[in-house]
Parts: structure tokens; sequence; C-alpha cells
């Protein structure tokens, strides 16, 4: 028990089919990563409880941590912070740090995890639809073919007039010579 005001922060860690693996994750040393988060202290030097999870069900995100609050932080609002992506030593000294101070409810959010903040409910991003840049490769394709057999049709018809016109240049110019004989 936290000496400060009843239960600590506690971390969930997800290390299951995809966070926490190398073939997922490579270059990091997942275990000693854990180790570290089950090192941390809350501001009361009680040593944070940390479970483990097999999944948390965002498996798109790579290393996900859920910050759960103390009971004092959670009195004062505070609410579990879910972070993806927690893959180098810089964002757990940012946990560290963060729980060291109070943790969620009691300290802000350090910059430093700001664009690691997830949600349970978080989406998979759509990856952009190669259907639609076929279709519309497909149709740029189909307007340069129409530009370009609308210039040939003019060419040959201009052609064609420059034909008539010599026609009809010869056929004066027969008529001409024989009326001059
Ligand atoms: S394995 Fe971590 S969210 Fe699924």
């Amino acid at each position: 028990m936290s000496g400060l005001g009843g239960r600590p922060c506690q971390l969930t860690v997800c290390r299951g089919c995809c966070c926490g693996r190398k073939k997922k994750v490579p270059g990091v040393d997942h275990k000693a990563q854990l180790a570290r988060l089950s090192a941390i202290d809350d501001r009361s030097g009680c040593t944070v409880p940390v479970r483990t999870s097999k999944c948390l069900g965002i498996c798109f995100q790579r290393n996900v941590v859920v910050v759960q609050p103390s009971q004092e932080g959670r009195t004062a609002g505070g609410r579990p912070v879910w972070l993806g992506g927690i893959t180098d030593e810089a964002l757990v000294e940012a946990i560290d740090d963060w729980i060291v101070r109070g943790g969620p409810g009691l300290a802000p959010l350090p910059d430093a995890l700001a664009d690691h903040v997830t949600s349970k409910d978080a989406k998979k991003p759509k990856k952009r639809k190669k259907a639609k840049d076929t279709k519309k490769a497909k149709n740029t394709k189909k307007e340069r073919k129409k530009a370009r057999e609308k210039s040939e049709r003019k060419a040959r018809k201009k052609a064609a007039k420059g034909r008539q016109g010599e026609r009809a240049g010869k056929k004066k110019a027969g008529k001409g010579a024989k009326k001059n004989r």
C-alpha cells in the first residue's frame, strides 16, 4: 500500500502475440524492459505492481502499457491511460518519472508520452485504398488515349482537306490548259 493514500499506481504490460516480440519489434530487449517497468517506485517509495497481459486487443500497436491511477489519483479524476509503441528506454523513463510524480490524476502526462496515448477502442488505421488509385490511374490513361485519338482525327481531317485542295487546284490547272490549246 502507498503511504500517501491507499493503492499505488499499477501497470499492465502487454506481452502477448504481438507486444514484446522480437518478430514484431526487433532491436528491443523486451525482457529487460519488463524488468525495468517492474522496478518503478511510486512517490511514496512503494514498488508499482506490474501485471502482464496476453493481449489487450490493439495488436496493431506495439508494446502496449496501461498506467492505472493510484487510489488518490483516481479520486482526483485520474483514469487508466493506455500507451502504445513503448519501445525505447526514454519512454520507459518518462513513465517512471510520471509515476514518481503521482501518475494519472495527480501529475500531467509527460510530453514524451503524448504521441503514444491510445485507448482500448483504438482502431487500426486504414490503408489507402489501392482500388481507387488504380481507377484514377486508369481514368488518366483513358483521358490521355482520348486526347491522342482526338488529335489524330484532327490531323487526318486536315490532311484530307489538304489533299482535296490539291486535287481541286490540279483540275483548275487542267481546264486552263485545255482552254489555251
Ligand atoms: S498482443 Fe498486445 S495488444 Fe495484442
